[in-house]
C-alpha cells in the first residue's frame, strides 16, 4: 500500500506590469525551498513549451480580443495538465506569476471581455480549481508605468497599452481581492522590496506555520 502523498500548495502572484512581481516571485520562491519545500516556479501564460509558443504569440500579435481570451486559457489548459497539476499531485508546492485572475483583469477589464465569458472558460478549463493563496502586488498606475519605463526594456503587446488600459486592469483586480478576501491579499507595492519581502514572509509564515 502506498502512503498518500498531501497535495503541496498552489500560489499565484498578480498585479499590473510593472507592480514588481518578479522580484517578489524570485524570493518567494527561494523562501519556501530554504524551508526545505520542493517547489515548481512558474509564470503564465506559459510555463510549458506549447504554452509558451502561445505566450510569444499573445505578447507580440495583434488579435482579437476573444482570441486572445481562448489562447490564454488555451495555453493555461497546458500548463495545468502538464505542470501544475500533477506537481500538486507529487506533493510539490507551484508558485506561479500570474494565473486566471490576470485573464479577468486583464481580458475582462483591461479588454472589456465579459464576466460571463471569462467564468465559462475559467469552468471549463479548470472546473473549481482555484489557487490557495494569491499575493496582489498594488500600485497606482503612475508608479507602475514609471518602473516600466525605467528598466529600458522593449514593451510588449500589453505593455504598450494606455494608462487607462491599466487603471482598468488595477481597478478589475481590487475588485476579485474584495470578491475573494480569503484567497486574495493585497500588498501595497509601492513599499520597498525589503518592505514588502517582509510583509511576504508574514502571510507565508501566517498560511504555513
Ligand atoms: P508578465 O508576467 O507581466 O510578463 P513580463 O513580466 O515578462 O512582462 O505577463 C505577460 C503579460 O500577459 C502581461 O502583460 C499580462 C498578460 N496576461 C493577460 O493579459 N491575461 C492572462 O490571463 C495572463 C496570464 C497574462
Amino acid at each position: 500500500m502506498t502512503a498518500t502523498v498531501a497535495r503541496g500548495k498552489f500560489i499565484t502572484l498578480e498585479g499590473v506590469d510593472g507592480a514588481g512581481k518578479s522580484t517578489h516571485h524570485a524570493w518567494l520562491v527561494e523562501h519556501l525551498r530554504a524551508q526545505g519545500r520542493q517547489v515548481v516556479a512558474t509564470r503564465e501564460p506559459g510555463g510549458t513549451p506549447l504554452a509558451e509558443k502561445l505566450r510569444s504569440l499573445l505578447l507580440a500579435e495583434p488579435m482579437h480580443l476573444e482570441t486572445e481570451a481562448l489562447l490564454m486559457f488555451a495555453a493555461r489548459r497546458e500548463h495545468l495538465d502538464k505542470v501544475i497539476l500533477p506537481a500538486l499531485s507529487r506533493g510539490d508546492w507551484v508558485v506561479s506569476d500570474r494565473f486566471t485572475d490576470a485573464s479577468f483583469a486583464y481580458q475582462g477589464g483591461g479588454r472589456g471581455l465579459s464576466q460571463a465569458r471569462l467564468a465559462t472558460l475559467e469552468s471549463w478549463v479548470q472546473g473549481d480549481f482555484q489557487p490557495d493563496l494569491t499575493l496582489l502586488f498594488d500600485v497606482p498606475i503612475a508608479v507602475s508605468r514609471q518602473r516600466l519605463a525605467a528598466t529600458g526594456e522593449a514593451l510588449d503587446r500589453f505593455e504598450r497599452e494606455q494608462g487607462e488600459f491599466f487603471e482598468r486592469v488595477r481597478q478589475a483586480y481590487l475588485q476579485r481581492a474584495a470578491q475573494y478576501p480569503q484567497r486574495i491579499r493585497r500588498i501595497d507595492a509601492t513599499a520597498s522590496v525589503n518592505e514588502i519581502t517582509e510583509t511576504l514572509r508574514k502571510i507565508i509564515d501566517g498560511f504555513c506555520p
